[in-house]
């Protein structure tokens, strides 16, 4: 018996890091799983692989920013497995610039992406896909569930920068801040019909986004110096949390973030 036997789940941001993590424990533990993402090259080989673990799974192309890209994802999601159970929110960028799986050069300049130093167009844009690309997933995943009459889990990835300032990343900060209230705000709004809401807050984890802090001295020693467990998290160590969250096991919990981070402190 697998802890989400029967249980359809969508995963945005579900081809690459924790997304992807999350989708292989999900099909581990007996879930149909739609992994949605933009990275369409990406996608096919996720979902080739993700088929070999013997669960039904399915790509689907979408733009969190974009309202209608998102709807039609959840409409075929319905379509194709008639039921919706579980939501995760985890598509996300950590810079206006940030490509998954590309490696990005840290500024020379320690105060080069300083908020002083940023464009409000880079600011709207990590505000758009953190922040009003969780609302619409979320949104769209409440409205499934009331229509469909399932008391389901939405999860949203939210982050330890939601709770501690990183300079120079202020704009991924108060995104990552913002989804840890939708998720309080919402939970308050839908709770009390059965569908729970909660975030996780994850420390630094080894996925693409960590690549280019991993590769330098001085962001290793960054991350060692605020991480009482002196190492990163692995990915499966955020899957096995948002398992907890997407099973009946965490039936009292919503509203919730947890911060699997390694003994950091977030207040
Ligand atoms: N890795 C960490 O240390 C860490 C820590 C805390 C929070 N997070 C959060 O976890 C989530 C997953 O990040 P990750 O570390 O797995 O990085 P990742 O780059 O491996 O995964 C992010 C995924 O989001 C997708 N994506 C980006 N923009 C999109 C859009 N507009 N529409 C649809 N998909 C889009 C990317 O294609 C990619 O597959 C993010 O929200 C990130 O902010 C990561």
């Amino acid at each position: 018996m697998g802890k989400l036997d029967d249980k359809v789940a969508l995963i945005t941001g579900g081809v690459s890091g924790l997304g992807r993590s999350t989708a292989r424990r999900f099909i581990e533990e007996g879930a149909s799983v739609v992994i949605a993402d933009i990275d369409s090259q990406k996608g096919k080989s996720a979902e080739e692989e993700l088929s070999t673990l013997g669960g039904d799974v399915v790509f689907l192309e979408i733009d969190v920013t974009d309202e209608a890209s998102q709807a039609r994802v959840f409409q075929e999601t319905i379509e194709r497995f008639a039921k919706l159970d579980v939501v995760l929110a985890a598509a996300g960028i950590s810079s206006a610039s940030y490509v998954s799986g590309q490696i990005n050069e840290r500024s020379e300049d320690p105060e080069g992406n300083f908020l002083f130093n940023k464009s409000v167009d880079d600011w709207r844009r990590v505000l758009e896909v953190n922040l009003t690309g969780v609302m619409i997933t979320n949104q769209l995943a409440v409205k499934s569930m009331i229509e469909l009459d399932i008391k389901g889990s939405i999860i949203n990835i939210a982050s330890i920068a939601g709770r501690r300032p990183l300079p120079g990343a202020t704009d991924y900060c108060v995104s990552k801040s913002g989804v840890i209230m939708l998720t309080q705000s919402l939970s308050a709004e839908v709770c009390g019909r059965g569908i729970r809401v909660n975030a996780i807050g994850p420390g630094f984890i080894e996925t693409p986004m960590t690549a280019s802090i991993r590769q330098s001295e001085e962001g290793v020693d960054m991350v060692m110096s605020m991480t009482p467990m002196a190492r990163f998290g692995v990915p499966e160590e955020i899957a096995n949390t948002a398992l907890f969250l997407a099973s009946e096991e965490s039936s009292y919990f919503s509203g919730q973030t947890l911060f699997p981070n390694g003994g950091m402190y977030v207040g």
